[in-house]
């Protein structure tokens, strides 16, 4: 089976090496030249623990190559994947969609035979529909189908997730693609991953519907964490007793700064934009994503209060940057927000993290300093902010957290921490919900 897959990001990199492992032969194209050359020297543009001994594996065994060139790559493939980003569009907050009907289009100019064209990318309900509509005015000869594929990895935890994942969700309308994405995804009949097949429409549908619930899981949690702070309740423990009924689940009600990251905050945004669209609108999710934006907002308010009403001229030492630990990806990190409004008002951050730093630079207000380790970021703090929740966090020698900084505050946001060991340890404990 030839595969190719257009966009060598998170989700086309990981696809494209787990296809590979499956037995596929792989072809990952990027237009991004530099990103070709570093992953043709087994050098791994993004961190996402197993990717480097994947790829390698999979290269060495003459099943994985990278290349610029879509041409060569589209013509033999038997199936072509569609991986390329689908950010929010500026100002409506819709799905932009232009890298997507671009490698449609390159990919309309170069097939040969019959090839299933398969969107993995999050796009909105009626998109495989206009790709196959590109590819026939490109090319009114092609023999293809199109398909949806939506992705459920999970960055951090990308390539188990796809290697063993709840399900695969296949929209298709006919036999022939059915039946050759069936074969792509055949190794996972051994571990009996349950295959859902559906149309167009449910498939592309099905991805934004799961992210937004999942979103709607933290909104709520955030929004109680709220409650929880008025009334003197403790967030993790409802949390824990709301999570120990099957029907609502244990995943996904941490209360913290809010959701990030590539996907729920445009996926909201964009579902949101679609139901508009379609005249129906979604109150539930509007509202979701407003509680992320007040949930945000909060978290400057709680470090502010914890350092007795002023940032200003206070030296805050951060750890953690990224939205989530185990990747180096920093889109829609709540830091992003949270750090400029302290910075804003008088603040100096100094800042820790093992992976998002150079990804954070750019991102972030040019004040911000930067440590290479823990105890450089916390020399001369007033506060410490514990923002993602990294292993390296998780640990800490309280007593010398507290002998290292200036001031005693240790503020929480993912509530790793319990008050008695940090008042023990003398240090002014503040989270979430608690
Ligand atoms: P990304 O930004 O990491 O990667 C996209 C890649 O596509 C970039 O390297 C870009 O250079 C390349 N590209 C764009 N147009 C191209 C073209 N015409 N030809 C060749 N390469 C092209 O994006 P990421 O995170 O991989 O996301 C891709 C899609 O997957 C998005 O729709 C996203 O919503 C979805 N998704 C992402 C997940 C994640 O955890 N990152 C999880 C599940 C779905």
């Amino acid at each position: 089976m030839n595969v190719v897959m257009i966009g060598a990001g998170y989700v086309g990199l990981v696809s494209g090496a787990c296809f590979a492992e499956f037995g596929a032969s792989v072809v990952c194209v990027d237009k991004q030249e530099e990103r070709i050359t570093a992953l043709r020297q087994g050098k791994i543009p993004i961190y996402e623990p197993g990717l480097e001994d994947l790829v390698r594996k999979n290269a060495d065994a003459g099943r994985l190559s990278f290349t610029t060139d879509v041409a060569g790559s589209v013509a033999k493939a038997d199936l072509a994947f569609i991986a390329v980003g689908t950010p929010t569009r500026r100002g409506d907050g819709h799905a932009d969609l232009k890298y997507v009907y671009a490698a449609a289009q390159e990919i309309a100019e170069n097939l040969q035979g019959y090839t299933v064209i398969v969107d993995k990318s999050t796009v909105p309900v009626g998109t495989a529909r206009e790709v196959a509509r590109v590819i026939s005015k490109t090319n009114p000869d092609a023999d293809f189908d199109v398909a949806s594929n939506p992705e459920f990895l999970r960055e951090g935890s990308a390539i188990s997730d796809f290697l063993r994942p709840d399900r695969v969700v296949l929209g298709v309308e006919s036999e022939r693609a059915e039946a050759r994405l069936r074969e792509l995804y055949r190794p996972l009949n051994l571990i009996e991953a349950p295959l859902l097949v559906t149309g167009l429409e449910s498939a592309e549908l099905i991805k934004y519907a799961a992210n937004a619930f999942l979103a709607t899981k933290i909104s709520f949690i955030n929004e109680m964490s709220q409650l929880c702070e008025k009334t003197g309740a403790d967030v993790n423990a409802v949390a824990k007793g709301m999570g120990m009924d099957k029907r609502i689940g244990n995943k996904f009600l941490h209360a913290g700064p809010g959701y990030g990251g590539s996907c729920f905050p445009k996926d909201t945004l964009a579902l949101n934009r679609m139901a508009q669209e379609y005249g129906v609108g979604s109150r539930i999710v509007e509202a979701v994503v407003e509680v992320n934006a007040s949930q945000k907002a909060r978290m400057v308010s709680k470090i502010r209060e914890a350092l007795g009403g002023s940032e200003a001229d206070k030296r805050i030492a951060v750890l953690g940057l990224t939205f989530k630990p185990e990747t180096d990806d920093m889109r829609d990190a709540p830091a992003l927000a949270i750090l400029p409004a302290l910075i804003d008002r008088g603040a100096t951050i100094c800042a820790h993290d093992p992976e998002g730093m150079d990804e954070a630079r750019p991102l972030l207000p040019e004040a911000m300093e930067y440590a290479d380790t823990i105890e450089e970021a916390l020399k001369d703090a007033d506060a410490v902010v514990l923002m993602t929740e990294w292993n390296q966090y998780r640990g800490l020698n309280l007593r010398d957290v507290r002998d290292t900084m200036r001031g005693d505050v240790f503020v929480d946001l993912r509530n790793v921490y319990e008050r008695g060991l940090m008042e023990a340890a003398g240090l002014q404990y503040t989270s979430v919900g608690r």
